[in-house]
Protein backbone atom coordinates (compact mmCIF):
# COMPACT_ATOMS: atom_id res chain seq x y z
CA UNK A 1 0.00 0.00 0.00
CA UNK A 2 0.97 3.43 -0.95
CA UNK A 3 2.00 6.17 1.92
CA UNK A 4 -0.12 9.01 0.31
CA UNK A 5 -3.05 9.98 2.54
CA UNK A 6 -6.52 10.72 0.03
CA UNK A 7 -9.02 12.76 1.31
CA UNK A 8 -12.18 12.58 -0.24
CA UNK A 9 -15.76 14.23 0.55
CA UNK A 10 -18.20 16.50 -0.45
CA UNK A 11 -18.37 19.83 -2.11
CA UNK A 12 -17.49 22.04 0.60
CA UNK A 13 -17.05 20.20 3.56
CA UNK A 14 -13.23 21.69 3.96
CA UNK A 15 -10.53 19.41 1.87
CA UNK A 16 -8.95 22.12 1.02
CA UNK A 17 -8.61 23.54 4.23
CA UNK A 18 -7.73 20.61 6.08
CA UNK A 19 -5.35 19.87 3.47
CA UNK A 20 -3.78 23.20 4.23
CA UNK A 21 -3.71 22.53 8.21
CA UNK A 22 -2.48 18.99 7.80
CA UNK A 23 0.73 20.37 5.63
CA UNK A 24 1.38 22.78 8.06
CA UNK A 25 1.35 20.07 10.86
CA UNK A 26 3.29 17.29 9.28
CA UNK A 27 5.41 19.33 6.52
CA UNK A 28 3.94 16.91 3.94
CA UNK A 29 4.08 17.83 0.35
CA UNK A 30 0.25 18.43 -0.85
CA UNK A 31 -1.53 17.99 -4.13
CA UNK A 32 -5.00 18.72 -5.01
CA UNK A 33 -6.86 16.95 -7.92
CA UNK A 34 -8.59 19.34 -9.29
CA UNK A 35 -5.99 21.98 -9.26
CA UNK A 36 -3.82 19.57 -11.29
CA UNK A 37 -6.72 19.31 -13.96
CA UNK A 38 -6.96 23.26 -14.38
CA UNK A 39 -3.01 23.25 -14.62
CA UNK A 40 -3.51 20.41 -17.58
CA UNK A 41 -5.87 22.18 -19.04
CA UNK A 42 -5.00 25.59 -18.60
CA UNK A 43 -8.34 26.85 -17.82
CA UNK A 44 -10.67 26.46 -14.58
CA UNK A 45 -13.29 23.70 -13.54
CA UNK A 46 -16.38 25.60 -13.80
CA UNK A 47 -15.12 26.02 -18.03
CA UNK A 48 -14.21 22.72 -18.32
CA UNK A 49 -17.53 21.49 -17.31
CA UNK A 50 -19.31 24.48 -19.38
CA UNK A 51 -17.38 23.68 -22.84
CA UNK A 52 -16.47 20.13 -22.88
CA UNK A 53 -19.23 18.33 -20.21
CA UNK A 54 -18.53 16.11 -17.31
CA UNK A 55 -17.81 13.47 -18.88
CA UNK A 56 -14.64 14.77 -20.22
CA UNK A 57 -13.78 16.63 -16.87
CA UNK A 58 -14.57 12.89 -15.41
CA UNK A 59 -11.70 11.36 -18.13
CA UNK A 60 -9.39 13.70 -16.90
CA UNK A 61 -9.77 12.50 -13.02
CA UNK A 62 -8.93 9.26 -14.17
CA UNK A 63 -5.83 10.03 -15.93
CA UNK A 64 -4.88 12.12 -12.64
CA UNK A 65 -5.38 8.80 -10.35
CA UNK A 66 -3.79 6.62 -12.93
CA UNK A 67 -0.45 9.29 -12.60
CA UNK A 68 -1.02 9.75 -8.58
CA UNK A 69 -0.86 5.63 -8.48
CA UNK A 70 1.86 5.13 -10.58
CA UNK A 71 4.21 7.98 -9.66
CA UNK A 72 3.31 9.56 -5.94
CA UNK A 73 3.83 8.62 -2.68
CA UNK A 74 4.64 10.48 0.58
CA UNK A 75 1.97 12.80 -0.56
CA UNK A 76 -1.42 14.42 1.01
CA UNK A 77 -3.93 14.15 -2.49
CA UNK A 78 -6.84 16.44 -1.69
CA UNK A 79 -9.62 15.69 -4.30
CA UNK A 80 -12.59 16.91 -6.10
CA UNK A 81 -16.14 15.72 -4.86
CA UNK A 82 -16.39 13.12 -7.30
CA UNK A 83 -12.93 11.95 -7.37
CA UNK A 84 -13.98 9.24 -4.97
CA UNK A 85 -15.16 7.24 -8.31
CA UNK A 86 -12.08 6.64 -10.22
CA UNK A 87 -11.03 3.11 -10.62
CA UNK A 88 -8.42 1.22 -7.80
CA UNK A 89 -9.05 4.37 -5.32
CA UNK A 90 -7.47 2.84 -2.52
CA UNK A 91 -4.36 1.76 -4.83
CA UNK A 92 -3.24 5.33 -4.22
CA UNK A 93 -3.27 5.24 -0.25
CA UNK A 94 -5.27 5.59 2.67
CA UNK A 95 -8.69 7.06 1.99
CA UNK A 96 -9.82 9.35 4.06
CA UNK A 97 -13.65 10.96 4.28
CA UNK A 98 -14.33 13.88 5.76
CA UNK A 99 -18.27 13.61 6.50
CA UNK A 100 -20.65 16.37 7.78
CA UNK A 101 -24.37 16.59 7.41
CA UNK A 102 -25.77 18.28 4.26
CA UNK A 103 -26.83 21.30 6.07
CA UNK A 104 -23.99 21.94 7.90
CA UNK A 105 -21.84 21.80 4.87
CA UNK A 106 -24.31 24.21 3.08
CA UNK A 107 -24.18 26.39 6.10
CA UNK A 108 -20.73 26.40 6.45
CA UNK A 109 -20.40 27.68 2.75
CA UNK A 110 -22.81 30.26 3.73
CA UNK A 111 -21.02 31.71 6.37
CA UNK A 112 -17.92 32.19 4.13
CA UNK A 113 -17.06 35.41 3.57
CA UNK A 114 -16.80 34.15 -0.17
CA UNK A 115 -19.51 32.41 -0.09
CA UNK A 116 -21.58 33.23 -3.53
CA UNK A 117 -17.88 33.01 -5.36
CA UNK A 118 -17.30 29.37 -3.45
CA UNK A 119 -20.26 28.14 -5.02
CA UNK A 120 -20.11 29.86 -8.52
CA UNK A 121 -16.84 28.18 -8.97
CA UNK A 122 -18.49 24.53 -8.67
CA UNK A 123 -21.06 23.61 -11.37
CA UNK A 124 -22.81 20.65 -9.75
CA UNK A 125 -23.77 22.89 -6.58
CA UNK A 126 -25.72 25.79 -8.24
CA UNK A 127 -29.18 24.27 -7.52
CA UNK A 128 -29.59 23.45 -3.77
CA UNK A 129 -32.25 20.63 -4.03
CA UNK A 130 -29.68 18.98 -6.85
CA UNK A 131 -27.01 19.19 -4.36
CA UNK A 132 -28.79 17.86 -1.53
CA UNK A 133 -30.24 14.39 -3.55
CA UNK A 134 -26.14 14.11 -4.95
CA UNK A 135 -25.43 14.24 -1.26
CA UNK A 136 -27.88 11.58 -0.92
CA UNK A 137 -26.60 9.73 -3.36
CA UNK A 138 -22.56 9.69 -2.71
CA UNK A 139 -22.85 9.95 1.28
CA UNK A 140 -22.97 6.00 1.10
CA UNK A 141 -20.61 5.27 -1.71
CA UNK A 142 -18.06 7.79 -0.06
CA UNK A 143 -18.77 5.48 3.14
CA UNK A 144 -18.12 2.27 1.49
CA UNK A 145 -14.74 3.83 -0.41
CA UNK A 146 -13.30 5.27 2.75
CA UNK A 147 -10.65 3.52 4.99
CA UNK A 148 -11.08 6.16 7.71
CA UNK A 149 -14.00 8.57 8.56
CA UNK A 150 -13.58 11.21 10.04
CA UNK A 151 -16.49 13.25 11.20
CA UNK A 152 -16.10 16.91 11.01
CA UNK A 153 -19.13 18.68 12.62
CA UNK A 154 -18.63 21.30 14.95
CA UNK A 155 -14.18 20.62 14.97
CA UNK A 156 -11.91 22.70 13.94
CA UNK A 157 -9.60 22.31 11.01
CA UNK A 158 -6.40 21.88 13.28
CA UNK A 159 -8.40 19.73 15.54
CA UNK A 160 -9.62 17.28 12.18
CA UNK A 161 -6.22 17.52 10.84
CA UNK A 162 -4.29 16.19 13.85
CA UNK A 163 -7.28 13.37 14.05
CA UNK A 164 -5.79 12.44 10.86
CA UNK A 165 -2.42 11.83 11.14
CA UNK A 166 -3.02 10.64 14.27
CA UNK A 167 -5.35 8.13 12.31
CA UNK A 168 -2.95 7.39 9.69
CA UNK A 169 0.12 6.93 12.22
CA UNK A 170 1.46 10.13 11.14
CA UNK A 171 2.03 11.46 14.48
C1 LIG B 1 -17.15 17.99 -8.05
C2 LIG B 1 -16.50 18.65 -7.02
C3 LIG B 1 -15.56 19.77 -7.27
C4 LIG B 1 -14.93 19.65 -8.65
C5 LIG B 1 -16.00 19.54 -9.69
C6 LIG B 1 -16.91 18.33 -9.48
C7 LIG B 1 -18.08 16.89 -7.70
O1 LIG B 1 -14.55 19.79 -6.26
O2 LIG B 1 -14.09 18.53 -8.71
O3 LIG B 1 -16.76 20.72 -9.65
O4 LIG B 1 -18.43 16.08 -8.58
O5 LIG B 1 -18.49 16.80 -6.52
P1 LIG B 1 -14.81 20.22 -4.72
O6 LIG B 1 -15.26 19.00 -3.98
O7 LIG B 1 -13.49 20.72 -4.24
O8 LIG B 1 -15.84 21.28 -4.73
Amino acid sequence: MKNNIVLIGFMGVGKGSVAREIVSQSGMIAVDTDDIIESMENRKIKKIFAEEGEPYFRALEKRVAKWLRNSVDNTLVSTGGGFYKVPKLREIGTVVLLHAPFETIYQRILDHPNAAKKLKKRPLFQEIDKAKALYDEREPQYMKMANIVIDVSGKDYETIAKEILKKTSRK
